[in-house]
């Protein structure tokens, strides 16, 4: 069989690779990179080693070789393949995560039957935060819409028992979790690549992981100011840095192609929220980078947009009954006279004209909305239930 050799590093070359396989295709193939362990480039050791170490018993490389050119032969196309990069990785393709799988794990070729269905199929979406909450709502109505997900999240204990979750409740097996702290330049780097390398590419970045800090000025100090700062305004800088990178490549590939970038934003980024001034600000000014972005990476057929959520209020954000914004609210006084937590949640449901709280849904819709059109971009869409209007 043909065994390509690329000169590249792989998150670059796969991207590209991913573009090239999936011309005149219903969809691009879901492409795998195999390695020893830890998924840094400068790490990966010569690909028979890695190939060997990855299989047992040992030699089966061979028997992977054949499965690949049978499949080949059966198809009368190169569906399956197997490609060394700059004699560092080797990269494993199958048009489904499951063909992927079991030619790296040296097993009979499954019968896949209908690749997995959805308008999303043959979609890669990467989404942060998405162990709980929002996040993690999105993943499973991307994953159940047919995209392969990848779920990052800074708490891997959670991150893993969504990914399992999500598995069980779609049907959908293209998920999978990263570890990533989003206001950590390499960290965030890295979950770009595994991205890349655990699915071939990248078309939808959602960035979602956010945190908040209430407390008036004479209250806030300014570390929480800065914790906050940094995950919600530069978390999502970081994030578009590296995730528009691999769009680019793909562009290159694919000019055709639209890709998308959201931003889970707030209806505190289009109107200030008093005693939470470190959470406004920094939805606020991301708000600012939407519209930078989406002007820099309209050439890249790269659209940048915003969902500007109200409360979620059964959310574990709002109500976690520790940490959550009920209890922090009653404790910062936020709401004058009220003495539980149910008289703060009767507060903020009477101000939404629909008399309801966002849910995962009406955001998803939103998100579905940005991805589907093709004539929008640096916009930040309110899904407020008519709380916070545009201006
Ligand atoms: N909950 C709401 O009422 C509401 C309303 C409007 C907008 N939003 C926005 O929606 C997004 C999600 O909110 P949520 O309510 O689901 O929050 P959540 O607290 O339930 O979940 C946030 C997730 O982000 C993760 N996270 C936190 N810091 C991180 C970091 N540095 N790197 C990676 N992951 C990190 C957490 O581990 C958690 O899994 C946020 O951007 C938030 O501002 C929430």
């Amino acid at each position: 069989m043909d065994e390509y050799f690329f000169p590249g590093m792989a998150y670059e070359t796969m991207p590209l690779l991913r573009m090239e396989l999936g011309k005149g295709k219903e969809r691009p193939p879901v492409l795998r990179l195999v390695t020893g362990g830890e998924h840094r480039e400068a790490e990966i050791p010569e690909p028979e080693k890695v190939l060997l170490r990855t299989l047992s018993p040992a030699g089966d490389a061979e028997k992977i070789r054949t499965e690949i050119l049978m499949m080949n032969a059966r198809e009368g196309a190169k569906d399956y393949g197997l490609i060394s990069i700059g004699g560092k990785a080797l990269l494993v393709w199958a048009p489904t995560v499951e063909g992927t799988e079991a030619l790296l794990q040296g097993k009979p070729l499954p019968d896949e039957g209908p690749a997995p269905a959805g308008p999303l199929a043959g979609r890669i979406a990467l989404i942060t935060g998405a162990a709980q909450g929002f996040g993690k709502g999105l993943a499973e109505h991307l994953a159940a819409d047919g995209a392969c997900v990848m779920i990052a999240d800074i708490n891997e204990r959670t991150g893993q028992a969504a990914v399992e979750e999500l598995k069980e409740k779609t049907g959908n097996h293209a998920i999978t979790f990263v570890r990533a702290d989003v206001s950590d330049s390499a960290s965030v780097d890295l979950m770009v690549r595994q991205t890349v390398f655990a699915f071939g590419g990248l078309d939808l970045f959602v960035s979602n992981a956010g945190v908040l800090k209430a407390g008036g000025l004479d209250v806030l100090e300014e570390k929480a100011f800065d914790f906050v700062t940094h995950v919600n305004y530069k978390g999502f800088y970081l994030g578009v840095k590296y995730a528009s990178r691999v769009m680019k490549k793909q562009h290159e590939a694919a000019p055709g192609r639209f890709m998308d970038i959201i931003q889970i934003n707030s209806k505190s980024g289009l109107q200030g929220s008093k005693r939470n001034f470190a959470y406004a600000g920094s939805k606020f000014g991301s708000i600012g980078l939407v519209q930078s972005f989406a002007l820099e990476l309209v050439q890249d057929n790269i659209k940048v947009n915003a969902v500007c959520p109200g409360n979620f209020f059964d959310g574990p954000l709002w109500s976690d009954p520790k940490t959550g914004l009920f209890r922090q609210y009653l404790e910062a006084g936020k709401v004058e006279g009220a003495k539980t937590i149910e008289d703060v949640r009767r507060h903020y449901e009477s101000l939404v004209p629909m008399g309801r709280g966002t849910t995962v849904l009406d955001v998803y819709r939103a998100v579905r909305y940005l991805i589907e059109q093709e004539y929008e971009t640096g916009q930040a869409l309110p899904v407020t239930g008519g709380q916070v209007m545009l201006r």
